[in-house]
């Protein structure tokens, strides 16, 4: 960096210094003390009336004109929006709120900032990807810096759905398929959106969707799910438990009924468990007319009916039913709900609005909030949480590459200048003016030798011939291909039955592998697509899961290796969809599999009539293409000497596994460490695998370390016949690997 760009950047970085403090001076003094904020809730809640009560539990969607909502927001109709981020606009609403309603009662607004705000962090299953719950943290923190300048002080993130089908658009906006690592990153998430100080950039989080969404029947969004108790128990809700410890300020109930029962209507999951047991003091809000759409389930025959349902199970707010703004009233009238109830829900909300500061400093400086916006400092962050979110599939020695040895680089590929699409699902606010696509780093890293032809406009296109493309391929040096799948193919309402490439993308592959010239893709998608038949047809292959504003960059530095990869799998990848759901931590069948024959072994004519008789596909065996927690590196780390502290546990001990790792690679790279528990014998069955601990090592080449992670071994309990959720003491075997697929076991009792 020359001087100029250093005195530039510097002055961007003191503007940003300046922006935060100013905004931090907006902080509270003190939302005060949990008895003060519950006496200031009763003081309000003892001076409304009951259709002011009721206003508090509407929320509206809003954009377009203030003046539409003026009148409902001076009658305190209306208690939240959403959908609405230009400050001046917020400041209009708060202001009639505040100064022209009888209570002068502020609102919450919301939005869904699901993987940063303007500036755009990795998806969800990217972010995941990074195992690095510090660094997400990092990255909400400064999503929720950019928001709640704006106005915007409510979150609808972290989703929190285990998801176990990649058919499912929404996996794109979880961690995964793995219940440990779901909920270290929603605590990093509340943590983050939340701040560690209640002050003016905290932005309450809002763990979704309560519960079991993404177990939709088929990968079919919005579809059955067919939970039990104990699934629910040991798999779906311990993250949202874990957010909810971490001081998660509001929840959200999920659009899918489970074995029947609508979740915004489900007294068990909402009043029981979270409530109850929990002791969740904090916000339920619907999902978007999830109220409405229990009449569609059949589970209410009015909206009228939905409304008491919804209330009797615990929902506080409704999005877009307009149920209790409705029906409440007429229906305390009549006696059908109590008063009380209502009570409890404005309690709810009003203590949120007290916790956020609304109260003391319901606007926001629309000028100071410019230049927060993708700030060069959240670029930053970015571009690094992109370089961590990357896996590396193969790799055959060709990557890094060599700045020398590849004079001519053809960049190619429908996902190589997509800067709308590398942002990825919900990316609301995310401008694609800012992305820096691929091309465009590449461009600017090596001027005049980047040769451009993208071979196929977008991912769904037909093309029999890639003439202009093959032509520029033969006289390259190496290929760069970008493909994988646009933003609009993932994410809510937008499931796949076929997960291969789409479009002529495979055969694009082909052709350029064909040319004999080194091939080297970057799949950007957001979910793990089927890619095992282009495999062969690269030699080498980077997986980003949409890599936000950065993501240019971000595999610029990984291609010629100024960063070394670490990513690794948050979810398993499938070699064909038919597959699915496939994942490791599954329960062990009577009949596991054990290299059985498979039909293309067989020959036609010998007559057999069974090929086995265990758990497997005949045409695919059993296993996936990449297991969970995979992924390469430049280098290679080896483990040894895994040992244990002792050979028998109390179920309140802590068991302290220690192991060598050493990076027997020339470069210097993060190992991703992970330990895998499974209890051999219980009340249950219990999973073949189940993670427990991850974290990230980093040694220079040829370093070793000895390393030691601790298990608590209440970490090992479960729900298991009796319904209690308790420490089963028996045999257990622990792995130390760097995947789920990997590693010795080494056995340990717990007494
Ligand atoms: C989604 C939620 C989202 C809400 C508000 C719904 O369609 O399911 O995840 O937070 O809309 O935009």
């Amino acid at each position: 960096m020359n001087d100029i760009m250093k005195y530039i950047r510097n002055l961007c970085l003191l503007a940003l210094l300046c922006a935060v403090l100013s905004c931090q001076e907006r902080k509270p003094s003190s939302v005060g003390s949990a008895p003060e904020i519950e006496r200031r809730v009763e003081r309000i809640l003892s001076q409304m009336t009951l259709a002011e009560k009721i206003g508090q539990m509407n929320q509206v969607s809003a954009g377009g004109d203030v003046s539409n909502y003026a009148d409902a927001l001076r009658k305190g109709q209306i208690g939240s929006i959403l959908n609405e981020v230009d400050p001046v606009k917020i400041n209009e609403f708060q202001r009639i709120c505040v100064e022209e309603s009888r209570l002068g009662i502020p609102l919450l607004v919301g939005r869904d900032v699901i993987h940063g705000f303007h500036t755009v962090f990795p998806i969800p299953l990217g972010l995941a990807a990074t195992f690095d719950p510090a660094l997400v943290e990092k990255g909400a923190r400064i999503a929720a810096v950019e928001a709640s300048a704006q106005g915007v002080r409510w979150t609808f993130s972290p989703m929190l759905d285990i998801a176990r089908d990649p058919r499912w658009g929404r996996i794109a906006e979880g961690s995964g398929e793995d219940t440990w690592l779901d909920a270290r990153m929603g605590e990093a998430m509340v943590r983050g959106y939340q701040g560690a100080d209640w002050d003016a950039t905290s932005m309450a989080a809002c763990i979704k969707h309560f519960v079991g969404y993404g177990a939709a029947e088929g990968g079919r969004d919005y579809n059955s799910t067919f939970l039990t108790e104990r699934q629910l128990r040991n798999v779906y809700l311990p993250p949202f438990e874990a957010a909810v410890k971490a001081g998660a300020l509001t929840l959200m109930t999920s659009f899918n009924d489970n074995d029947g029962v609508p979740s915004t209507g489900n007294v068990f999951t909402v009043k029981d468990i979270l409530r109850e047991e929990w002791g969740f003091d904090g916000l339920v809000v619907t999902d978007w007319n999830s109220m409405g759409e229990m009449i569609s389930h059949g589970f209410g025959a009015d909206r009228k009916e939905v409304a008491r349902l919804a209330l009797e199970a615990g929902v506080d707010m409704d999005m877009m039913t307009y149920g209790y703004i409705s029906h409440l009233e007429e229906l305390v009238r009549s006696g059908a709900v109590r008063e009380t109830a209502i009570n409890q829900a404005v309690r709810n909300i009003l203590r949120v609005k007290i916790m956020l500061g609304l109260f003391e400093n319901p606007y926001v400086d629309a000028e100071a909030a410019a230049p927060l916006q993708y700030a060069p400092a959240h670029l930053e962050a970015a571009q690094r949480t992109a370089e961590e979110s990357v896996v590396l599939l193969k790799n055959d020695g060709i990557l890094p590459l060599s700045a020398d040895k590849t004079r001519t680089i053809l960049v190619t590929g429908p996902m190589a200048d997509a800067p709308h699409d590398q942002l990825g699902t919900w990316a609301f606010d995310g401008q694609k003016e800012h992305s820096v696509t691929p091309l465009q780093a590449l461009r600017e890293r090596f001027p005049g030798r980047v040769v451009y032809v993208p071979g196929l406009q977008y991912t769904r296109e037909h093309k029999e011939r890639f003439d202009e493309v093959t032509a520029a391929a033969r006289r390259a040096d190496v290929i760069l291909a970008f493909v994988g799948e646009e933003a609009i193919l993932s994410g809510e309402a937008h499931s796949l039955a076929d997960l291969n490439l789409k479009g002529s993308q495979s055969e694009l592959l082909a052709c350029l592998a064909g040319t004999g010239k080194p091939v080297v893709v970057t799949v950007m998608a957001g979910r793990p697509l089927t890619i095992e038949r282009d495999l062969p047809n690269c030699r080498a292959l980077l997986y980003a899961f949409h890599p936000g504003t950065m993501g240019g960059p971000a595999l610029a530095s990984l291609l010629y290796g100024d960063v070394n990869p670490s990513g690794k799998t948050p979810v398993t990848f499938l070699r064909t969809v038919g597959q699915a759901p496939l994942y490791y931590s599954h329960n062990m069948t009577g009949r596991p599999y054990n290299g059985e024959t498979l039909l293309e072994d067989i020959e036609p004519e010998a007559g057999q009539t069974s090929l086995g008789n265990t758990s497997y596909y005949l045409d695919y065996g059993a296993y996936p293409l990449f297991p969970f927690g995979y992924g390469l590196s430049y280098t290679t780390f080896a483990y040894s000497d895994i040992a244990l502290d002792r050979d028998e546990y109390p179920v309140d001990g802590t068991v302290r596994v220690s192991f060598t790792l050493e990076n027997t690679g020339g470069r210097d790279g993060t190992e991703i460490v992970q330990v895998y528990v499974r209890d051999l014998v219980g009340s249950v069955t219990r999973p073949v695998k189940e993670l427990k601990h991850f974290e990230r090592v980093s040694l220079q080449a040829g370093e070793r370390r000895r390393v030691e992670v601790e298990i608590p071994v209440a970490d090992l309990a479960f729900y298991g016949l009796d319904g209690t959720k308790k420490v089963e003491p028996g045999d257990f075997q622990l792995w130390v690997a760097g995947d789920s697929a990997s590693g010795e076991a080494v056995g340990f009792k717990v007494k």
